[in-house]
């Protein structure tokens, strides 16, 4: 191509029409210069804020060359010159000017030499130079004004390179943002665990992406949690029959010091893990360790059928969410753990609490059936006795023991009832609670009125029946012991499927948070125990009072549904 064709064409401003990465834009703007300035090698030296060389990209030799040669330069010699001065600068033999360094082992000799600064939004971004002209000794004028031409044209690029870029990471950090506050608002393990995949999934939309689990004790991978029908998803399958060691993978620096492994380029794999990869026709992969508190759970795994498809920042997005997610798995187990052990307590408590009541219907039963038959016995043999005896004065005596023996039956009636009332099993809650009730004010010297509506004993398991009778006695016995009612009121009704039972007072009332907050230990286990009674109905107490105001127990139960618990006669 002609020299004025080429300038044309940089006129143009043909590096605009690629939407190149910063990276590739770099190694594009150094291979064009190459070839239109027609030189052997290109370079560009990209500086940092101090003017150091940070970045250095170059054309015309091969890696392997230039890993010979060493460290890339660092902008002491001629290339400084132009570095600080940012100027221009066209020489015949680099060799030969006064500020020339000289070569390091096994560079090649470069003579003519031109170099010309690249300045992006009025700050110099780097150097772009070349050495060697092809087909004559040195550059001329023209190649200075192409290369200056150049220079312009790929600091417009690199500008828009730099701002897409930008935009580029405030939309992953925006992607990353999203992902992370999915995670936060999640607490199943399985879903953490799927909403991870389907995250980084979206922002590299290239690789497939899977979560490793490490198995400590045997130092394995035992499972692996993918996108279903994607090749990864074959290894949990795999993993699961037969865990693969640690060792036979290349993410063993994953498991040993906690570090990601990023393989650019899957040429010859060595491990069995990565031999599978490359017949799958994965080429670069990523394995980032998942730590929680110094433990490896697992890897956040991700490969890509080109090589070299992750960049840095695929790197820190992937070193992120697997942070995150370690966190995440943690909540989750801690979650998990502390509602397995309430549903156990719940269990527990359950258990404790049926056993209790048959153990008052037992003592209950006993009470009234033999200890009852016996002092019935005993009343008639003493009214016969006194029948039969002609003394006054010991006739008197004998009534007197005869009173004694039917008030102690009285008593031992009510104890009797008040473990178990034979109503609630024969005549069903509400007239349980009537009787409950009329004895209640009676004993207390407190008008109580019930009011039932629109609601029907046979609605209601008989567990949940004595869980209602029972909160109600402790609401109750609260009443007398604490409020110094004048009046108190008891209603049950049902609301929109659930039955609600309210226990009501004009007492001195109490400050029920701080009662909670601060329950005296063993003392006082009343409404507490109210509370857990409602919890194992699948219902809930609240009460509601305030100094000199009165109090108000009200709870609510499912209508039409079994409880957790079991059957409690
Ligand atoms: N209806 C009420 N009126 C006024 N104060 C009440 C009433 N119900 C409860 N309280 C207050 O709340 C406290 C806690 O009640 P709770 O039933 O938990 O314990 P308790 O009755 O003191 O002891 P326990 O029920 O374990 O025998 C009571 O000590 C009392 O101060
Ligand atoms: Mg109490």
């Amino acid at each position: 191509m002609a020299q004025d064709q080429i300038a044309m064409l940089l006129k143009s401003g043909f590096l605009l029409r690629f939407d190149l990465s910063l990276d590739d834009l770099l190694q594009r703007i150094v291979e064009t210069a190459r070839y239109v300035i027609g030189a052997r090698y290109a370079a560009l030296a990209v500086l940092n804020d101090e003017g150091q060389i940070a970045h250095f990209v170059f054309s015309g030799m091969s890696k392997e060359e230039a890993d010979r040669i060493g460290e890339y330069p660092k902008g002491r010699g001629v290339l400084g010159l132009i570095i600080q001065e940012g100027k221009v600068l066209r020489l015949r033999d680099v060799r030969k000017h006064p500020k020339a360094w000289g070569f390091p082992p096994h560079h090649p000799i470069m003579r003519s030499f031109l170099g010309v600064p690249i300045v992006v939004n009025g700050k110099p971004y780097g150097r772009l130079y070349m050495t060697e002209k092809q087909g004559g000794r040195e550059f001329t004028q023209r190649d200075e004004e192409l290369a200056s031409l150049l220079a312009a044209q790929a600091a417009a690029a690199i500008e828009r390179a730099m701002l897409t870029e930008r935009v580029r990471q405030a939309e992953r950090l925006k992607q990353l943002n999203d992902l992370l506050g999915t995670l936060n608002r999640l607490t199943d393990e399985r879903q953490i665990l799927e909403a991870a995949l389907r995250g980084v999934q979206k922002v590299l939309p290239f690789a497939e992406v899977s979560i490793c689990l490490y198995r400590p004790t045997d130092d394995t991978f035992s499972g692996c949690a993918a996108t279903q029908g994607s090749r990864l998803s074959q290894l949990h399958q795999r993993w699961r029959q037969r865990p693969i060691a640690a060792a036979r993978t290349p993410l063993l620096p994953c498991v040993r010091e906690h570090r990601p492994v990023r393989m650019d380029e899957l040429v010859s794999p060595r491990t069995p893990f990565e031999r599978w990869l490359w017949h799958k026709g994965f080429r670069s992969f990523i394995g980032t360790p998942i730590v929680l508190d110094g433990v490896l759970l697992g890897l956040l795994f991700v490969a890509a059928d080109k090589p070299s498809a992750f960049s840095d920042d695929d790197q820190a997005f992937l070193n992120a969410v697997a942070e995150h997610l370690a966190v995440t798995l943690k909540n989750a187990r801690l979650l998990a753990e502390l509602q397995e052990k309430e549903r156990v307590r719940g269990l527990l408590l359950n258990k404790v609490v049926t056993a209790q009541e048959e153990e008052r219907r037992r003592i209950a039963y006993e009470l009234h059936d033999q200890t009852g038959q016996l002092l019935t016995a005993l009343l008639i043999q003493l009214q016969l006795l006194g029948r039969e005896l002609s003394e006054p004065s010991l006739q008197e005596r004998v009534e007197r023991l005869r009173q004694l023996a039917d008030d102690i039956a009285v008593n031992l009636h009510h104890i009797a009832w008040e473990l178990r009332p034979p109503s609630l099993d024969e005549l069903g809650l509400t007239a349980a609670l009537e009787r409950m009730v009329s004895d209640w004010s009676e004993r207390f010297g407190i008008p109580c009125q019930m009011e039932v509506d629109g609601f029907d004993d046979g609605e209601l398991p008989s567990d949940v029946a004595i869980g209602i009778y029972r909160i109600v006695q402790e609401a109750l016995t609260n009443i007398a012991k604490h409020a110094k009612a004048t009046r108190a009121k008891v209603v049950m009704r049902r609301q929109d499927g659930r039955l609600q039972v309210i226990v009501q007072d004009n007492g001195v009332g109490f400050d029920v948070a701080s009662v909670l907050r601060h329950p005296d230990e063993m003392k006082r286990l009343g409404l507490v125990g109210m509370m857990e009674r409602a919890a194992m109905l699948s219902g809930k107490l609240t009460v509601e009072s305030k100094p000199k105001r009165g109090t108000k127990v009200f709870l609510e139960v499912p209508l039409g549904q079994t409880p957790s618990g079991g059957d409690g006669r």
